[in-house]
């Protein structure tokens, strides 16, 4: 268990910086994630922690030692990769066991300590089956088992559940964050997927270009997206450019103290968004004609073509057979004010509205 700092940390490839001022503190026991899309530096960080990358600048300490030239086989850490990358010719337990025999245990500690972790991700029975019968929820497994047999002080994961099926994937989700949080091992781990990374941790850092945009909790990078980047990365949003242009909110539309803050790009969740009457006084009004309703289920989507092209979706909660039916009505959407969320056209930084 241990504090992992990250300071200033900066790493280039040839016409690119996958890691840009990278700054970053992960608390002792923290499930930390890693979170944006393909190629924005999530692996490279990882793999920096690790020791498998050497950074051009920064530095990286963990418990307060700085361990930037230490090798990776010298830091005490436990790593999950997406494609499993167990040995197919070797057991379960002797997978397992292989990080043991590399630092020279004697044989009856590696047989226990190994069984043990075994245990830990529910594979007590599966010690001498090879890779190739199980599944792949198992042999992620007996990855995650692997990485903590040796006790590390921080467990890193690069997309371990990317190869699973959708059901697998909620499911192991769930068995690393209670392993996790049993063992209150520090843990970074790394999704491309916002769902995931919503429901498994305490902090998230978004990431995009080897830049961090936030560092939160889910809730808070749900609720107050600090760049538009996170506002339309995270969750469903309609995004609303003010302007005259195609696609966007009219300025004549917005309440003058709005109008008054200069170029920005505003943007709501459909959850706020509100379809027909409403007793919330305090709402700009937009007028359109809903294109089509997707229903899934205990939930639904109105699609609403409004004026000048610009798009918005609204949810509708438990769907009632008249919402459904609303294809090609004309409607009023309601976006209370106190839902806005407002973003600087120029640098895209969360701005926050007057009241
Ligand atoms: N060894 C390398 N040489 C050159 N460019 C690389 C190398 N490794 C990664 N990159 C580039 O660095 C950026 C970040 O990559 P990566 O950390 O793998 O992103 P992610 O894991 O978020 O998908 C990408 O643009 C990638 O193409
Ligand atoms: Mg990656």
């Amino acid at each position: 268990m241990a504090r992992v700092d990250l300071r200033h940390i900066e790493k280039g490839y040839p016409g690119l910086k996958a890691l840009d001022d990278v700054d970053l503190v992960i608390e002792s026991g923290e499930f930390f994630t890693l979170l944006g899309p393909s190629g924005c530096g999530k692996t490279t960080l990882l793999r920096t922690i690790a020791g498998f990358i050497q950074h051009d600048s920064g530095e990286v300490l963990v418990a307060g030692e700085r361990i930037d030239q230490m090798p990776a086989h010298k830091r005490n850490m436990g790593m999950v990769y997406q494609d499993y990358a167990i040995f197919p010719h070797l057991s379960v337990a002797d997978n397992v066991a292989f990080g043991l025999k590399t630092r020279g245990r004697p044989k009856p500690e590696i047989a226990e300590r190994v069984q043990r972790a075994l245990e830990l991700v529910q594979l007590g029975n599966h010690g001498k089956r090879l890779p190739h019968e199980l599944s792949g929820g198992q042999q992620q497994r007996v990855a995650l088992a692997r990485a903590m047999v040796i006790s590390p002080q921080i467990l890193l994961m690069d997309e371990p559940l990317s190869n699973l099926d959708a059901k697998l994937r909620v499911e192991l989700r769930e068995d690393i964050r209670d392993l996790q949080r049993s063992l209150a091992i520090t843990t970074i781990y790394v999704t491309h997927d916002q769902e995931e990374a919503l429901a498994i941790s305490d902090r998230i850092c978004v990431m995009q270009s080897g830049r961090v945009h936030q560092v939160a909790s889910p809730q808070k990078i749900y609720a107050e997206p600090a760049t538009l980047f996170v506002a339309s990365f995270i969750g469903a949003m309609n995004i609303m450019p003010v302007g005259s242009q195609e696609g966007a909110l009219a300025a004549a539309d917005l309440p003058e103290r709005l109008r008054a803050r200069g170029p920005m790009t505003l943007a709501i969740r459909p959850e706020d968004v509100i379809v027909g009457q409403s007793t919330n006084g305090n709402a700009l009004a937009v007028e359109g004609a809903v294109e089509k309703v997707t229903f899934a289920g205990r939930e639904a989507y109105a699609h609403v073509r409004c004026a000048n092209g610009l798009h918005l979706q609204a949810h509708l909660y438990r769907p009632s057979a008249g919402q459904l039916a609303l294809v090609g009505e004309s409607v009023r959407l309601r976006l209370p004010l106190d839902r806005l969320h407002a973003f600087d056209a120029a640098d895209g930084k969360r701005v926050e509205l007057p009241a």
